[in-house]
Protein backbone atom coordinates (compact mmCIF):
# COMPACT_ATOMS: atom_id res chain seq x y z
CA UNK A 1 0.00 0.00 0.00
CA UNK A 2 1.41 3.91 -1.00
CA UNK A 3 1.80 5.91 2.01
CA UNK A 4 -0.27 8.71 1.95
CA UNK A 5 1.09 12.52 1.50
CA UNK A 6 -0.27 14.80 4.12
CA UNK A 7 0.07 17.87 6.30
CA UNK A 8 -1.60 17.71 9.40
CA UNK A 9 -1.79 20.87 11.65
CA UNK A 10 -3.32 19.92 15.22
CA UNK A 11 -4.66 22.98 17.43
CA UNK A 12 -4.41 22.07 20.96
CA UNK A 13 -0.69 20.09 20.69
CA UNK A 14 0.46 20.45 24.51
CA UNK A 15 -2.89 18.83 25.41
CA UNK A 16 -3.53 15.59 27.32
CA UNK A 17 -5.08 14.18 24.85
CA UNK A 18 -2.90 14.49 22.08
CA UNK A 19 0.09 13.38 24.06
CA UNK A 20 -1.74 10.60 24.97
CA UNK A 21 -4.18 9.19 22.51
CA UNK A 22 -3.20 11.04 18.95
CA UNK A 23 0.75 11.19 19.12
CA UNK A 24 0.90 7.37 19.65
CA UNK A 25 -1.81 6.63 17.39
CA UNK A 26 0.09 8.54 14.69
CA UNK A 27 3.22 6.40 15.52
CA UNK A 28 1.12 3.75 14.73
CA UNK A 29 0.04 4.31 11.36
CA UNK A 30 4.02 5.68 10.87
CA UNK A 31 5.19 2.31 12.17
CA UNK A 32 2.75 0.67 9.72
CA UNK A 33 3.41 2.58 6.91
CA UNK A 34 0.45 4.50 6.11
CA UNK A 35 1.81 7.52 6.48
CA UNK A 36 6.01 8.09 5.99
CA UNK A 37 8.22 10.29 4.50
CA UNK A 38 5.54 13.11 2.59
CA UNK A 39 3.99 13.64 6.22
CA UNK A 40 4.32 16.49 8.45
CA UNK A 41 2.19 17.67 11.40
CA UNK A 42 2.38 21.18 12.95
CA UNK A 43 1.30 21.47 16.84
CA UNK A 44 -0.16 24.75 17.85
CA UNK A 45 -0.82 25.75 21.21
CA UNK A 46 -0.29 28.92 23.30
CA UNK A 47 2.60 28.02 25.05
CA UNK A 48 5.83 29.11 23.47
CA UNK A 49 7.70 25.56 22.72
CA UNK A 50 10.26 24.74 20.74
CA UNK A 51 10.36 22.66 17.57
CA UNK A 52 12.88 20.05 19.81
CA UNK A 53 10.71 20.80 23.33
CA UNK A 54 7.73 19.29 21.39
CA UNK A 55 9.83 16.57 19.46
CA UNK A 56 10.92 15.62 23.13
CA UNK A 57 7.21 15.50 24.31
CA UNK A 58 5.93 13.45 21.10
CA UNK A 59 8.83 10.62 22.11
CA UNK A 60 7.75 10.63 25.54
CA UNK A 61 4.36 10.17 24.51
CA UNK A 62 5.55 7.38 22.68
CA UNK A 63 8.11 5.80 24.57
CA UNK A 64 6.35 2.45 25.50
CA UNK A 65 5.74 1.39 21.93
CA UNK A 66 9.58 2.37 20.48
CA UNK A 67 11.28 -0.74 19.42
CA UNK A 68 13.48 1.21 17.55
CA UNK A 69 14.44 4.14 18.99
CA UNK A 70 15.82 5.77 15.25
CA UNK A 71 12.97 5.08 13.69
CA UNK A 72 11.22 6.94 16.49
CA UNK A 73 13.24 10.18 15.96
CA UNK A 74 13.15 9.90 12.50
CA UNK A 75 9.46 10.21 13.48
CA UNK A 76 9.65 12.62 15.53
CA UNK A 77 11.66 14.64 12.87
CA UNK A 78 8.35 15.40 11.19
CA UNK A 79 6.99 17.29 13.87
CA UNK A 80 7.01 21.28 14.30
CA UNK A 81 5.29 23.80 16.80
CA UNK A 82 3.88 27.12 16.44
CA UNK A 83 2.77 28.99 19.20
CA UNK A 84 -0.58 30.42 18.34
CA UNK A 85 -3.11 32.17 19.69
CA UNK A 86 -6.58 31.37 18.05
CA UNK A 87 -7.70 34.84 17.60
CA UNK A 88 -4.80 36.96 16.16
CA UNK A 89 -5.08 36.74 12.57
CA UNK A 90 -1.23 37.25 12.10
CA UNK A 91 -0.51 34.39 13.96
CA UNK A 92 -2.83 32.42 11.24
CA UNK A 93 -0.50 34.31 8.31
CA UNK A 94 2.71 32.69 10.12
CA UNK A 95 1.18 29.24 10.23
CA UNK A 96 0.41 29.57 6.51
CA UNK A 97 3.55 30.23 5.65
CA UNK A 98 5.65 27.52 7.99
CA UNK A 99 2.66 25.13 5.83
CA UNK A 100 3.18 25.93 2.36
CA UNK A 101 7.49 25.91 3.26
CA UNK A 102 6.35 22.23 4.97
CA UNK A 103 4.00 21.09 1.55
CA UNK A 104 7.30 21.89 -0.71
CA UNK A 105 9.78 19.99 1.96
CA UNK A 106 7.51 17.02 2.26
CA UNK A 107 5.56 17.35 -1.16
CA UNK A 108 2.16 16.85 0.75
CA UNK A 109 0.21 17.41 -2.41
CA UNK A 110 -1.84 20.09 -0.60
CA UNK A 111 -3.14 17.82 1.45
CA UNK A 112 -4.69 19.15 4.47
CA UNK A 113 -5.97 18.10 7.87
CA UNK A 114 -6.80 20.49 10.67
CA UNK A 115 -7.48 19.07 14.16
CA UNK A 116 -9.24 20.92 16.58
CA UNK A 117 -8.41 19.37 20.09
CA UNK A 118 -9.74 22.24 22.10
CA UNK A 119 -12.39 23.49 23.81
CA UNK A 120 -15.76 23.47 21.09
CA UNK A 121 -16.05 27.08 21.77
CA UNK A 122 -12.77 27.70 20.62
CA UNK A 123 -14.09 25.64 16.41
CA UNK A 124 -15.92 28.30 15.52
CA UNK A 125 -12.97 31.08 15.81
CA UNK A 126 -10.87 28.36 14.39
CA UNK A 127 -12.30 27.84 11.42
CA UNK A 128 -12.94 31.23 10.78
CA UNK A 129 -9.79 31.94 10.80
CA UNK A 130 -8.56 29.26 8.91
CA UNK A 131 -10.85 30.73 6.19
CA UNK A 132 -9.71 34.51 6.53
CA UNK A 133 -5.86 33.57 5.95
CA UNK A 134 -6.58 31.03 3.04
CA UNK A 135 -5.31 28.05 5.13
CA UNK A 136 -7.25 25.76 2.90
CA UNK A 137 -5.47 24.99 0.17
CA UNK A 138 -6.72 24.61 -3.99
CA UNK A 139 -5.23 20.93 -4.49
CA UNK A 140 -5.60 18.43 -2.71
CA UNK A 141 -8.09 17.97 0.22
CA UNK A 142 -9.26 19.76 3.37
CA UNK A 143 -10.49 18.33 6.10
CA UNK A 144 -11.78 19.61 10.10
CA UNK A 145 -11.42 16.92 12.65
CA UNK A 146 -13.04 17.89 15.56
CA UNK A 147 -13.53 16.27 19.14
CA UNK A 148 -16.98 16.35 21.22
CA UNK A 149 -19.39 17.82 22.42
CA UNK A 150 -20.75 19.55 19.23
CA UNK A 151 -22.88 21.61 20.69
CA UNK A 152 -24.59 21.45 24.35
CA UNK A 153 -28.24 20.78 23.17
CA UNK A 154 -30.02 21.04 20.01
CA UNK A 155 -29.81 24.73 19.41
CA UNK A 156 -26.08 25.17 20.05
CA UNK A 157 -25.22 22.55 18.03
CA UNK A 158 -27.50 23.87 14.90
CA UNK A 159 -25.58 27.25 15.94
CA UNK A 160 -22.38 25.48 15.21
CA UNK A 161 -23.11 23.96 12.13
CA UNK A 162 -24.15 27.02 10.61
CA UNK A 163 -20.50 28.85 11.63
CA UNK A 164 -18.59 25.97 10.60
CA UNK A 165 -20.34 25.23 7.67
CA UNK A 166 -19.36 28.83 6.65
CA UNK A 167 -15.36 27.32 5.67
CA UNK A 168 -16.19 23.60 5.63
CA UNK A 169 -19.02 21.28 3.78
CA UNK A 170 -20.39 18.96 5.57
CA UNK A 171 -18.42 16.22 3.83
CA UNK A 172 -15.22 17.96 5.19
CA UNK A 173 -15.97 17.39 8.60
CA UNK A 174 -15.23 14.64 10.44
CA UNK A 175 -16.33 14.47 14.35
CA UNK A 176 -14.95 12.08 16.22
CA UNK A 177 -16.80 9.56 18.72
CA UNK A 178 -13.90 7.56 19.53
CA UNK A 179 -16.02 4.85 20.38
CA UNK A 180 -16.88 4.56 16.68
CA UNK A 181 -13.06 3.57 16.06
CA UNK A 182 -13.39 0.25 18.52
CA UNK A 183 -12.82 -3.23 16.79
CA UNK A 184 -16.05 -4.43 18.32
CA UNK A 185 -18.31 -1.53 17.55
CA UNK A 186 -16.76 -1.64 14.22
CA UNK A 187 -18.14 -5.14 13.91
CA UNK A 188 -21.59 -4.72 14.49
CA UNK A 189 -22.12 -4.34 10.92
CA UNK A 190 -20.54 -7.92 9.51
CA UNK A 191 -22.60 -9.48 12.23
CA UNK A 192 -25.56 -8.17 11.13
CA UNK A 193 -25.95 -8.04 7.57
CA UNK A 194 -23.39 -10.91 7.04
CA UNK A 195 -24.74 -14.18 8.87
CA UNK A 196 -27.77 -16.14 7.47
CA UNK A 197 -28.20 -16.61 11.34
CA UNK A 198 -28.50 -13.12 12.31
CA UNK A 199 -30.20 -11.16 9.48
CA UNK A 200 -33.13 -12.56 9.06
CA UNK A 201 -34.51 -12.41 12.50
CA UNK A 202 -33.01 -8.89 13.23
CA UNK A 203 -36.54 -7.79 14.25
CA UNK A 204 -39.61 -7.15 16.31
CA UNK A 205 -40.76 -10.61 15.69
CA UNK A 206 -37.36 -12.21 17.28
CA UNK A 207 -35.77 -9.82 19.95
CA UNK A 208 -37.47 -9.43 22.59
CA UNK A 209 -34.98 -6.50 23.74
CA UNK A 210 -31.32 -5.40 23.72
CA UNK A 211 -29.23 -3.63 26.24
CA UNK A 212 -26.27 -1.48 25.84
CA UNK A 213 -24.39 -1.34 28.74
CA UNK A 214 -21.51 1.39 29.14
CA UNK A 215 -19.84 0.60 32.96
CA UNK A 216 -17.12 2.45 34.09
CA UNK A 217 -15.31 1.99 37.39
CA UNK A 218 -13.63 5.22 37.52
CA UNK A 219 -14.87 8.20 39.06
CA UNK A 220 -14.94 12.08 37.18
CA UNK A 221 -10.75 11.95 38.05
CA UNK A 222 -9.82 15.61 37.48
CA UNK A 223 -12.68 16.66 35.41
CA UNK A 224 -15.21 17.67 38.22
CA UNK A 225 -15.87 21.46 36.55
CA UNK A 226 -16.16 19.83 32.84
CA UNK A 227 -18.42 17.14 34.57
CA UNK A 228 -20.61 19.42 36.24
CA UNK A 229 -21.96 21.18 33.27
CA UNK A 230 -21.89 17.90 31.10
CA UNK A 231 -23.18 14.63 33.37
CA UNK A 232 -23.27 11.13 31.78
CA UNK A 233 -25.94 11.63 29.53
CA UNK A 234 -24.50 14.04 27.73
CA UNK A 235 -21.09 12.75 27.96
CA UNK A 236 -21.64 8.93 26.75
CA UNK A 237 -24.91 8.73 25.88
CA UNK A 238 -25.74 11.38 23.14
CA UNK A 239 -22.36 10.60 21.76
CA UNK A 240 -21.37 7.00 22.15
CA UNK A 241 -24.86 5.37 23.48
CA UNK A 242 -27.03 6.24 20.41
CA UNK A 243 -24.53 5.32 18.12
CA UNK A 244 -24.31 1.79 19.28
CA UNK A 245 -27.93 1.82 19.39
CA UNK A 246 -28.25 3.29 15.86
CA UNK A 247 -25.72 0.85 14.45
CA UNK A 248 -27.41 -2.15 16.25
CA UNK A 249 -31.44 -1.10 14.70
CA UNK A 250 -30.14 0.42 11.46
CA UNK A 251 -31.52 -0.73 8.04
CA UNK A 252 -28.88 -2.43 6.19
CA UNK A 253 -27.40 0.16 4.20
CA UNK A 254 -28.24 0.43 0.70
CA UNK A 255 -24.92 0.70 -0.73
CA UNK A 256 -21.39 0.34 0.90
CA UNK A 257 -20.52 4.25 0.50
CA UNK A 258 -20.60 6.06 4.18
CA UNK A 259 -23.12 8.51 2.50
CA UNK A 260 -25.90 5.08 2.65
CA UNK A 261 -24.08 4.35 6.04
CA UNK A 262 -24.74 7.21 7.98
CA UNK A 263 -28.30 7.73 6.27
CA UNK A 264 -29.41 4.33 7.97
CA UNK A 265 -28.09 5.53 11.01
CA UNK A 266 -29.81 9.27 10.78
CA UNK A 267 -33.36 7.35 10.12
CA UNK A 268 -32.59 5.37 13.54
CA UNK A 269 -31.99 8.06 15.44
CA UNK A 270 -34.73 10.33 13.73
CA UNK A 271 -37.16 8.14 15.29
CA UNK A 272 -36.11 7.54 19.02
CA UNK A 273 -38.96 8.18 20.73
CA UNK A 274 -38.77 11.45 22.44
CA UNK A 275 -40.68 11.62 26.50
CA UNK A 276 -43.22 14.07 26.62
CA UNK A 277 -43.69 14.61 29.82
CA UNK A 278 -41.93 13.59 33.71
CA UNK A 279 -44.25 11.19 34.33
CA UNK A 280 -42.96 9.24 31.27
CA UNK A 281 -39.17 10.48 32.16
CA UNK A 282 -40.38 9.37 35.45
CA UNK A 283 -41.11 5.90 34.23
CA UNK A 284 -38.53 5.34 31.58
CA UNK A 285 -35.20 7.11 32.80
CA UNK A 286 -33.50 6.64 36.03
CA UNK A 287 -30.52 8.84 37.34
CA UNK A 288 -28.37 8.73 39.98
CA UNK A 289 -25.20 9.89 41.57
CA UNK A 290 -22.42 8.53 43.31
CA UNK A 291 -21.55 8.93 47.05
CA UNK A 292 -18.64 7.79 48.99
CA UNK A 293 -17.90 4.59 48.91
CA UNK A 294 -19.27 2.01 51.82
CA UNK A 295 -15.65 1.36 53.46
CA UNK A 296 -15.58 5.15 52.80
CA UNK A 297 -12.23 4.66 50.55
CA UNK A 298 -13.86 5.97 47.44
CA UNK A 299 -14.86 9.83 47.65
CA UNK A 300 -18.67 10.69 46.48
CA UNK A 301 -19.23 12.80 43.65
CA UNK A 302 -19.73 16.05 45.92
CA UNK A 303 -16.60 15.81 47.49
CA UNK A 304 -15.61 15.39 43.92
CA UNK A 305 -12.33 18.35 43.06
CA UNK A 306 -14.38 21.13 41.44
CA UNK A 307 -17.91 19.72 41.83
CA UNK A 308 -20.59 21.78 44.10
CA UNK A 309 -20.99 20.12 47.41
CA UNK A 310 -24.86 20.45 46.26
CA UNK A 311 -24.76 19.25 42.94
CA UNK A 312 -27.32 17.62 41.27
CA UNK A 313 -25.22 16.26 38.16
CA UNK A 314 -26.07 12.80 37.39
CA UNK A 315 -23.20 10.26 37.63
CA UNK A 316 -26.00 7.16 36.43
CA UNK A 317 -28.35 6.94 33.66
CA UNK A 318 -30.12 3.99 32.59
CA UNK A 319 -33.07 4.46 30.21
CA UNK A 320 -35.60 2.57 28.51
CA UNK A 321 -35.18 3.74 24.81
CA UNK A 322 -38.27 2.64 22.29
CA UNK A 323 -38.08 3.55 18.59
CA UNK A 324 -40.86 4.85 16.26
CA UNK A 325 -40.37 2.48 13.25
CA UNK A 326 -42.46 -0.44 12.68
CA UNK A 327 -39.59 -3.04 12.43
CA UNK A 328 -39.01 -2.00 15.92
CA UNK A 329 -42.37 -1.69 17.63
CA UNK A 330 -42.45 -3.21 21.02
CA UNK A 331 -38.53 -3.64 21.47
CA UNK A 332 -37.48 -1.95 24.35
CA UNK A 333 -32.98 -0.64 24.30
CA UNK A 334 -31.94 -0.58 27.82
CA UNK A 335 -28.84 1.72 27.89
CA UNK A 336 -27.05 2.49 31.06
CA UNK A 337 -23.72 4.42 31.73
CA UNK A 338 -22.35 5.63 34.90
CA UNK A 339 -19.23 6.77 36.80
CA UNK A 340 -17.76 4.77 39.69
CA UNK A 341 -19.99 1.40 39.16
CA UNK A 342 -18.34 -1.87 40.18
CA UNK A 343 -16.42 -2.44 37.03
CA UNK A 344 -15.37 -1.51 33.75
CA UNK A 345 -17.70 -3.28 31.44
CA UNK A 346 -18.90 -2.15 27.84
CA UNK A 347 -20.77 -4.59 26.69
CA UNK A 348 -23.94 -5.24 24.14
CA UNK A 349 -26.56 -8.10 24.99
CA UNK A 350 -28.99 -8.89 22.03
CA UNK A 351 -31.80 -10.84 23.40
CA UNK A 352 -33.91 -13.17 21.08
CA UNK A 353 -37.57 -14.62 21.90
CA UNK A 354 -37.86 -17.79 23.28
CA UNK A 355 -40.15 -20.36 21.14
CA UNK A 356 -43.32 -20.75 22.24
CA UNK A 357 -43.49 -18.92 25.16
CA UNK A 358 -40.68 -20.93 26.60
CA UNK A 359 -37.97 -18.91 28.44
CA UNK A 360 -35.05 -20.87 26.58
CA UNK A 361 -33.54 -17.94 24.66
CA UNK A 362 -30.69 -17.19 22.59
CA UNK A 363 -28.50 -14.20 23.23
CA UNK A 364 -25.46 -12.80 21.66
CA UNK A 365 -23.28 -10.85 23.87
CA UNK A 366 -20.78 -8.15 22.56
CA UNK A 367 -17.95 -7.40 25.09
CA UNK A 368 -16.54 -4.65 23.68
CA UNK A 369 -13.71 -3.63 26.52
CA UNK A 370 -12.22 -4.32 28.57
CA UNK A 371 -11.94 -7.86 27.14
CA UNK A 372 -13.05 -7.79 23.49
CA UNK A 373 -14.97 -10.67 22.87
CA UNK A 374 -17.88 -12.53 21.14
CA UNK A 375 -20.79 -14.62 22.84
CA UNK A 376 -23.71 -16.50 21.08
CA UNK A 377 -25.67 -18.27 24.17
CA UNK A 378 -27.13 -21.64 22.51
CA UNK A 379 -29.66 -24.67 24.12
CA UNK A 380 -28.63 -27.81 23.81
CA UNK A 381 -29.32 -30.94 25.68
CA UNK A 382 -27.80 -31.80 29.48
CA UNK A 383 -25.05 -34.02 28.40
CA UNK A 384 -25.74 -37.58 29.98
CA UNK A 385 -28.88 -39.36 30.95
CA UNK A 386 -30.73 -36.34 31.59
CA UNK A 387 -33.08 -34.68 28.77
CA UNK A 388 -33.17 -31.10 30.21
CA UNK A 389 -31.78 -27.80 28.66
CA UNK A 390 -28.61 -26.65 29.11
CA UNK A 391 -27.48 -23.29 27.74
CA UNK A 392 -23.64 -22.76 26.45
CA UNK A 393 -21.83 -20.23 25.03
CA UNK A 394 -19.86 -20.19 21.86
CA UNK A 395 -17.25 -17.87 22.35
CA UNK A 396 -14.30 -16.34 20.42
CA UNK A 397 -12.33 -14.08 22.07
CA UNK A 398 -9.44 -12.00 21.34
CA UNK A 399 -6.13 -12.72 23.32
CA UNK A 400 -4.14 -10.02 24.29
CA UNK A 401 -1.28 -10.46 21.81
CA UNK A 402 -3.90 -10.40 19.18
CA UNK A 403 -5.72 -7.24 21.24
CA UNK A 404 -2.28 -5.38 20.86
CA UNK A 405 -2.37 -5.32 17.36
CA UNK A 406 -5.73 -4.15 16.60
CA UNK A 407 -5.55 -0.20 15.59
CA UNK A 408 -6.57 1.82 18.57
CA UNK A 409 -9.23 4.10 18.56
CA UNK A 410 -7.41 7.07 17.02
CA UNK A 411 -5.49 4.93 15.09
CA UNK A 412 -8.53 3.92 13.16
CA UNK A 413 -10.25 6.98 12.72
CA UNK A 414 -7.46 9.30 12.19
CA UNK A 415 -6.79 6.23 9.21
CA UNK A 416 -10.18 6.34 8.26
CA UNK A 417 -10.01 10.44 7.40
CA UNK A 418 -6.48 10.15 5.86
CA UNK A 419 -8.52 7.92 4.09
CA UNK A 420 -11.42 10.01 3.52
CA UNK A 421 -13.87 7.74 4.70
CA UNK A 422 -16.85 9.18 6.70
CA UNK A 423 -18.57 5.93 7.71
CA UNK A 424 -17.06 6.44 11.45
CA UNK A 425 -17.68 9.63 11.88
CA UNK A 426 -21.21 11.40 12.90
CA UNK A 427 -23.09 13.09 10.39
CA UNK A 428 -24.63 16.82 11.43
CA UNK A 429 -27.67 15.21 11.18
CA UNK A 430 -27.15 12.03 13.74
CA UNK A 431 -25.96 14.38 16.09
CA UNK A 432 -29.09 16.85 15.82
CA UNK A 433 -31.52 13.77 16.47
CA UNK A 434 -29.19 12.38 19.46
CA UNK A 435 -29.56 16.00 20.93
CA UNK A 436 -33.05 16.28 19.83
CA UNK A 437 -34.00 13.08 21.86
CA UNK A 438 -31.80 13.78 24.88
CA UNK A 439 -33.24 17.50 25.21
CA UNK A 440 -36.39 15.66 26.00
CA UNK A 441 -34.82 13.70 28.99
CA UNK A 442 -33.75 17.13 30.43
CA UNK A 443 -36.34 19.06 29.59
CA UNK A 444 -38.74 17.28 32.03
CA UNK A 445 -35.61 16.85 33.96
CA UNK A 446 -35.90 20.40 35.06
CA UNK A 447 -39.18 19.88 35.96
CA UNK A 448 -38.46 17.21 38.42
CA UNK A 449 -36.59 17.12 42.03
CA UNK A 450 -33.32 15.42 42.72
CA UNK A 451 -33.61 15.21 46.24
CA UNK A 452 -32.53 11.54 46.64
CA UNK A 453 -29.04 12.45 45.18
CA UNK A 454 -26.78 10.55 45.67
CA UNK A 455 -28.67 7.55 45.41
CA UNK A 456 -25.53 4.60 44.90
CA UNK A 457 -22.37 4.20 46.71
CA UNK A 458 -18.92 4.55 44.55
CA UNK A 459 -18.11 0.82 43.52
CA UNK A 460 -21.54 -0.31 42.95
CA UNK A 461 -23.58 -0.97 40.15
CA UNK A 462 -25.98 1.75 40.34
CA UNK A 463 -29.21 2.83 42.16
CA UNK A 464 -32.04 -0.14 42.29
CA UNK A 465 -34.06 2.03 40.45
CA UNK A 466 -31.70 0.67 37.12
CA UNK A 467 -32.52 -2.99 38.11
CA UNK A 468 -35.84 -2.19 38.59
CA UNK A 469 -36.28 -0.77 35.22
CA UNK A 470 -35.26 -3.98 33.44
CA UNK A 471 -37.69 -6.15 36.20
CA UNK A 472 -40.99 -4.24 34.91
CA UNK A 473 -39.96 -6.40 31.62
CA UNK A 474 -39.23 -9.60 32.80
CA UNK A 475 -35.63 -9.20 32.75
CA UNK A 476 -32.19 -7.99 33.98
CA UNK A 477 -28.96 -6.14 32.92
CA UNK A 478 -27.21 -8.97 31.52
C1 LIG B 1 -15.31 9.82 27.02
C2 LIG B 1 -15.94 10.45 28.22
O1 LIG B 1 -16.00 10.21 25.85
O2 LIG B 1 -15.37 8.40 27.12
C3 LIG B 1 -15.28 9.96 29.51
O3 LIG B 1 -15.81 11.86 28.14
C4 LIG B 1 -15.26 8.45 29.54
O4 LIG B 1 -15.95 10.47 30.65
C5 LIG B 1 -14.68 7.88 28.26
O5 LIG B 1 -14.48 8.04 30.67
C6 LIG B 1 -14.80 6.38 28.22
O6 LIG B 1 -14.14 5.89 27.11
P1 LIG B 1 -13.56 4.42 27.07
O7 LIG B 1 -12.97 4.29 25.71
O8 LIG B 1 -12.57 4.31 28.17
O9 LIG B 1 -14.72 3.51 27.31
Amino acid sequence: MKPHSLLMILFGATGDLAARKLYPAIYRLYKNNHISEHFALIGTARRPWSDNHFRQVVLDSIADQVDDPDHAQEFASHFYYQSNDVTDSDHYIHLQELAQKLDQQYQTQGNRIFYISLSPKLFPVITSQLKAQGLLTNQGYNRLIIEKPFGYDYQTAAELQAQLTQTFKENQIYRIDHYLGKEAIASIKNIRFNNTLFAPLWNKKYIDNIQISLAEDIGVEDRGAYYESSGVVKDMIQNHALQILALLTMDEPVSQTSEDFRKAKINILQHLRPFQSPDQVNSNVVRGQYGPSLDGHLKGYRQEENVASDSTTETFVAAKISINLPQWEGVPIFIRSGKRMDQKSTTINVIFKGLNESEMTNRLSIEIAPKLGYQLFLNIKEPGYSNANKVIPFSYELNSDQASYMPQDYERLIYDCIEGNLSNFTHFEEVANAWKFVDSIYENWEKMETSDFPNYPAGCPGPKKAQELLAKHQTYWY
